[in-house]
């Protein structure tokens, strides 16, 4: 946790870094860099934590999710409203059974697509809160929408589809850029 916590204040501190100097560009050059795609280093993403970073002024997770946590998602197909992820967001490389380039790694846009609140990243299975069924996943606080570890979207919630999975290539083993496609290396 001390580690992923690391790379979340270096993303951030990152983020202020460019924002004066995104000022002083001309209007087009601003776009341009607002639009860009950003890097996330994973190098020292520890299993199951979360790293956030930001695009395109949206947040974006990257997962490190463990072998448990992957062995979960096919056991969750019946419960959710879009398991094969149809009518959901996702580039091509990512039209999988876990929504992502490698499998070990999810990807995805942090905005809950019921009304754009941001979920809780709850990775424990089975929290008091959320019931003995919970495999881990994403905890939407404004209405209760609930997502898997794949951001899959259960049944019954007010979230109509699945969280958006990001273009997304991997320039090097521990480095992933977010918003260009690509596959892996
Ligand atoms: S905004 Fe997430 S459930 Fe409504």
């Amino acid at each position: 946790m001390l580690v992923a916590a690391t790379s979340v204040v270096g993303a951030v501190g990152a983020g202020y870094v460019a924002v004066p100097f995104i000022a002083s560009m001309n209007p087009s050059a601003r776009a341009r860099a607002a639009g860009a795609p950003v890097k996330a280093d994973i190098g020292k993403l520890e299993p199951g934590a979360m790293l956030r970073v930001k695009w395109r002024g949206k947040p974006v997770w990257v997962v490190n999710r463990t072998e448990e946590m992957l062995a979960a998602l096919p056991e969750l197909e019946p419960q959710l409203a879009d398991p094969n992820s149809a009518a959901s967001a996702q580039p091509e490389s990512c039209r999988n059974g876990v929504r992502s380039v490698k499998p070990r790694y999810l990807v995805a846009v942090g905005i809950c697509t019921h009304l754009g609140c941001s979920p809780t990243y709850r990775p424990e299975v089975a929290p008091t809160d959320l019931g003995a069924d919970w495999k881990g996943g994403f905890f939407c606080p404004c209405h209760g929408s609930r997502f898997d570890l794949a951001g899959r979207v259960y049944a019954g919630v007010p979230a109509p589809i699945n969280l958006e999975i990001p273009k997304h290539t991997y320039i090097s083993d521990t480095v992933i850029l977010i918003g260009e496609d690509g596959g892996a290396v």
